[in-house]
């Protein structure tokens, strides 16, 4: 397997940032990974591995060891009556994985269609958009340990999903690499279409499956999120903060127009997007970044940006949203 010296990462990361990794390997089995972690060259250095490079913000060059997982094969290992189990390699395409689901009428993360990244990534924060997250067809993970290159099997519970959050960004951040991954799919789906309009769009499909679930989103996501091939962005920068229901409520009497989405009866989510458009950053730009027009979730690089242009509009987005609403808001994506 060629390691590379030197590599640039601006077509592997989605913000396209001109980062170079000072070294990068692309293992396409199990074994060459298993031999790259235990190559004693690499031990001394930061290793980071990448799946699509959505979910990435690259600050400055990375002084380490980039693995690119390739393994992409994705089998079916078991069936019953009413569900199919399959096990998808880290490096599958996730959408690729997503239109294979809904071709063989296998249903669970046709909510998902159109999130850009790797299947090896899914699992890491979670993934979730239109009332799904991706844990719900999680059955387990498997990994190689990062420090001796052996196996480790993450059962559903031990990943310990929450939301765009899981084992893997916390007590097992940096210290293992997902491999593959096993989901369990339903024969017989119940489309999950409460979120948003999607209720609403779908009604010009009578009788509609998980084909026009995928359809709408796809839609959707066309119409308000920014492709990566054409303006760089990691998809939503901030996490929806997450408030005690009294703040909310309170906030709630203060802007009646405020969405909210109660989580339980203590906690209720409320849209970072809205507090970041109420401090008037939707559209705005700054030199070569900006706010998304559309989606003031998203951060933009209309070209020639780096990562710190990118953290410090953030900062100043953090800011105002604290200053006018008394509310911290969490990145969601990962900086490296
Ligand atoms: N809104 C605004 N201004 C905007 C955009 C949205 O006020 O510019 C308000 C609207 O009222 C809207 C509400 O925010 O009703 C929610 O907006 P949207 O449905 O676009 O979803 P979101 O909460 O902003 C989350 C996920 C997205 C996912 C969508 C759809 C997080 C951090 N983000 O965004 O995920 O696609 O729901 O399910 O939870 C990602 O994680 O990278 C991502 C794109």
């Amino acid at each position: 397997m060629q390691i590379h010296r030197n590599y640039p990462l601006r077509a592997h990361n989605t913000f396209g940032f001109d980062v170079k990794a000072l070294y990068y390997a692309a293992p396409s089995c199990l074994e060459a990974l298993g031999e790259l972690l235990a190559h004693p060259s690499y031990n001394a250095v930061p290793r980071l591995v990448m799946g699509g490079g959505s979910n990435l913000l690259f600050r400055k060059d990375f002084p380490g060891l980039v693995i690119h997982l390739q393994l992409r094969e994705c089998a079916k290992i078991a069936e019953d009556e009413t569900t199919v189990t399959l096990r998808a390699g880290a490096g599958v395409v996730w959408d690729d994985f997503v239109a294979h689901c809904v071709a063989h009428r296998w249903g669970g993360v046709e909510n998902l269609s159109g999130i850009p990244g790797t299947v090896g990534a899914s699992p890491v924060q979670n993934i979730g958009a239109y009332g799904v997250e991706v844990e719900t067809a999680i059955k387990q993970v498997e990994a190689l340990r990062i420090d001796d290159g052996q196996p480790v099997v993450f059962t559903h519970e031990a990943c310990r999903f929450g939301y765009r959050d899981s084992v893997f960004k916390q007590a097992w951040k940096n210290k293992a690499v997902i491999t593959h991954v096993v989901f369990e799919l339903s024969k017989s789906p119940a489309l999950v279409t409460h979120y948003g309009s999607m209720g609403e769009a779908l009604e010009a499909f009578p009788g509609a499956g998980i084909e026009q679930v995928r359809q709408v989103i796809l839609h959707t996501r066309r119409q308000k999120l920014p492709d990566p091939a054409d303006l760089g962005n990691a998809g939503s920068f901030f996490k929806n903060p997450t408030l005690p229901k009294a703040q909310a409520d309170e906030l709630r009497a203060a802007y009646p127009q405020l969405p909210t989405y109660p989580v339980d009866d203590q906690l209720t989510k409320i849209p970072a997007a809205w507090l970041i458009e109420q401090c008037g950053w939707k559209g705005k730009r700054a030199g070569q970044v900006g706010v998304h027009t559309t989606q003031a979730l998203v951060l933009v690089n209309y070209g020639g940006g780096t990562g710190n242009d990118v953290l410090q509009l953030a900062h100043a987005i953090q800011q105002s949203v604290r200053d006018k609403f008394n509310i911290q808001l969490d990145t969601e994506i990962n900086i490296v």
